[in-house]
């Protein structure tokens, strides 16, 4: 590990945009930003209730998880075509690279586009042939995880499986989103259990509004592997104990945070506490074009706003490491870049 002592608290900012990092939440459709938006939509000639960019971006003032969700489901409405998803991915992707976003494992929600007639076919394949693209281009490491919306039905999600199932090679794993308060992981139990016989990796959103009964039931119901946000947890000490011993990686959205009002200010996040406390935290930027910013932003606001210094972000960034579905070998070639950029910082 590098002497992480020796880092000049004026470099810090500069290390946190170069170290490299994995993004391990991050919905593909909170990446279209309003200037896509409007694009699709005279492209797919598409009716949007907004007059300009401007006036979309006026409304991207939410006060919970549903005021978001609203506006988030309605922006998703111009995607139709397998070049639209393609788009949407590349724009993002190449974010991510500019980010030293080295691995990105990203979340879709194809119910959003089936229910509006769009094929699963249409959906994956777009997003697929991006990822593809992004590893001989971007050199950004990237795979997807199918999402299922947790305000429909189990059944609905079963449908939805059954339909993604012929692009089985696509995606590596599932996850849970949607509005989370009473919609418990355990009304998707059966479905997960499916997932987790077919070998997908299993996340999901448990925790960001929700108490952390939803938590434990994400982890002792479901079996995921990582949990998305968590950070009601500091709530339960028991649970933090369990989150802990058991290096549980939690997704954590800081500016998500801030934008639906999981927390007042940027500056009382708890991610310093998540960190004391021994668990494996990282930093993702959730739907950065409605949240003010992409990877770096999050990490260079929450460190100017909590204090967090060089060791807080080596540690954050090696948990994403430690997180990512990837085999040993990756693992340690990305963490040996993470040394490496550290010791040019010492
Ligand atoms: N929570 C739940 N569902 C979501 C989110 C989120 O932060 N972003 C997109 N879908
Ligand atoms: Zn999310």
């Amino acid at each position: 590990m590098p002497n992480l002592h020796s880092v000049e608290p004026a470099l810090l900012p500069e290390l946190l945009k170069r170290m490299p990092k994995a993004e391990l939440h991050i919905h593909i459709e909170g990446s279209l930003e309003p200037e896509l938006i409007f694009a699709l939509a005279r492209r797919n000639e598409v009716a949007i209730p907004y007059a300009s960019v401007e006036e979309l971006r006026r409304a991207y003032a939410f006060t919970d998880l549903q005021s978001f969700l609203d506006i988030y489901y309605a922006g998703a409405s111009v995607l139709l075509h397998e070049q639209d998803f393609f788009d949407m991915a590349w724009a993002y992707l190449q974010r991510a690279a500019h980010d030293n976003v080295a691995r990105a494992e990203i979340f879709f929600d194809p119910q959003t586009h089936t229910a509006r007639g769009v094929t699963m076919e249409t959906v994956v394949t777009g997003l697929h042939r991006a990822c593809a693209a992004a590893a001989t281009q971007l050199g950004v490491d990237a795979e997807l995880i199918l999402c299922f919306l947790r305000h429909l039905s189990e059944e609905d999600a079963f449908a939805t499986l059954e339909q993604a199932l012929p692009h089985r090679d696509k995606f590596i794993g599932v996850g849970l989103d949607s509005s989370e308060v009473g919609h418990p992981p355990e009304k998707f139990a059966r479905v997960f259990a499916r997932c987790r016989e077919l070998g997908l990796h299993l996340v999901a959103h448990a925790g960001e509004e929700g108490p952390p009964a939803y938590v434990w039931s994400a982890l002792d119901v479901l079996q995921v592997e990582r949990v998305d946000h968590g950070v009601q947890s500091v709530q339960d000490p028991a649970l933090m104990q369990r989150l802990a011993e058991e290096r549980v990686p939690l997704t954590v959205c800081p500016l998500s945070n801030l934008k639906l009002c999981v927390f007042d200010r940027l500056e009382s996040h708890n991610l310093p506490q998540l960190l004391e406390a021994g668990l494996c935290a990282t930093v993702n930027s959730d739907d950065p074009a409605y949240f003010g910013g992409y990877l770096n932003d999050n990490f260079l606001q929450v460190f100017a706003a909590t204090g967090m210094r060089a060791e807080h972000a080596y540690q954050l960034a090696r948990n994403s490491f430690e997180a990512a579905f990837i085999d040993e070998a990756a693992r340690t070639k990305y963490i040996g870049q993470l040394d490496k950029t550290f010791a040019s910082f010492s």
